[in-house]
């Protein structure tokens, strides 16, 4: 078996134990997790490696992986793998795979936090302490807006926008807030209309009637900019917008521009378009709550991606199927055939 992967930033020990375990020669790209592999650094890595274990930072393109012939995988150490050109991987007889199922809850359990801090003003109150500025309690300050029904009586609508693993998981939870959930996801109909408690609507009624509008799907070109000013008018004034998929999705311009008019009541963003780079304007908006990209940040999922991710670089190494590969139809090819003969 070839023996070594190179691991583009540091991964959570359990990943690097595994694959230290197992006897593989281990390189790290970047062991500072403020900064970024340098191209040259990831060109030099996948030549020296037998399989690539690369983050959501890194855009694992063609001209990357056709660098090393004997390149036997590329393990992403995340769900989302739009950082790769699979295809690509795929015409050159390289297997990717991800880390599914293992972040769903820490990422719906965000959703959630983020939903609730925009909703009831949780970061500007923690700011408004700090600054020393709490002098006296007072009947109007930081009001926001109930998510449950509160005295109203007035059930609150979800409206979850991708159906895979983490939308029918923060869908679940809206029952402890009594909200009624409405869920669009054209590859997911017959789930949503199986799960009680979630009704499938259409997009456009789905923003028009929600008081939450939550994003999970993948970004692919049918999700690119799904969320745009057509869409952002569609929404209730009162209305907020919660991002935890991918900053894509949404169109950052135009959310700005109807945060600032108030087009919309929030939002709250866990991703951005260009991450880490902010759309001009958004760091000003007042009704807009800013996360780094941590929805899955909880140190035990992080900790079993790694070894998520260093399971499926082993699998890679010795040629057997991967445990999550996501273009299965690999193994098939000559191509693949071809690259196992030659060896990592
Ligand atoms: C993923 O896994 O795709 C998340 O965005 C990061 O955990």
């Amino acid at each position: 078996m070839p023996s070594r992967v190179f691991v583009t930033r540091r991964i959570p020990k359990p990943g690097l134990d595994l694959l230290a375990a197992a006897g593989v020669r281990t390189r790290i790209g970047q062991t500072d997790d403020e900064t970024a592999v340098p191209r040259a650094v990831l060109e030099d890595g996948v030549r020296w490696g037998g399989v690539l274990v690369s983050l959501l930072t890194e855009p694992v393109d063609a001209a990357l992986l056709a660098l090393n012939p004997r390149l036997l995988g590329v393990a992403n150490c995340a769900v989302g793998y739009d950082n790769i050109d699979v295809a690509a991987a795929t015409a050159l007889g390289i297997p990717v795979s991800n880390t599914p199922g293992i972040l769903t809850d820490s990422t719906a359990d965000f959703t959630w936090a983020l939903l609730l801090a925009v909703a009831r003003r949780v970061p500007e109150g923690d700011a408004y302490v700090r600054a020393g500025r709490y002098k006296l309690w007072g009947v109007n300050l930081m009001l926001g807006a109930d998510v449950s029904p509160g005295g109203s009586g007035q059930r609150k609508v979800l409206g979850v926008i991708g159906y895979g693993r983490i939308g029918a998981a923060v869908a679940r939870r809206a029952a402890g807030f009594e909200m009624d959930v409405l869920a669009y996801d054209p590859e997911a109909r017959a789930r949503i209309d199986a799960d009680p408690g979630v009704a499938w609507a259409e997009l456009d009624d789905l923003l028009a009637q929600s008081d939450f509008v939550t994003l999970h799907p993948a970004l692919t070109d049918r999700t690119r900019h799904l969320i745009d000013a057509r869409a952002l008018r569609r929404m209730k004034r009162t209305a907020y917008l919660i991002n935890v998929a991918r900053g894509p999705v949404v169109d950052e311009a135009a959310l700005v521009a109807a945060l600032r008019g108030r087009r919309i009541a929030g939002a709250a963003l866990d991703v951005f378009e260009r991450e880490p780079a902010l759309a001009p304007g958004l760091l000003e908006c007042d009704n807009v709550v800013l996360a780094p990209h941590m929805a899955s940040a909880s140190v035990d999922t992080r900790g079993r991606m790694a070894a998520a991710a260093a399971e499926n670089a082993l699998a890679h190494l010795r040629g057997e199927r991967a445990p999550n590969v996501v273009n299965s139809g690999v193994y098939e090819t000559a191509a693949y055939r071809e690259r196992t003969a030659a060896g990592g």
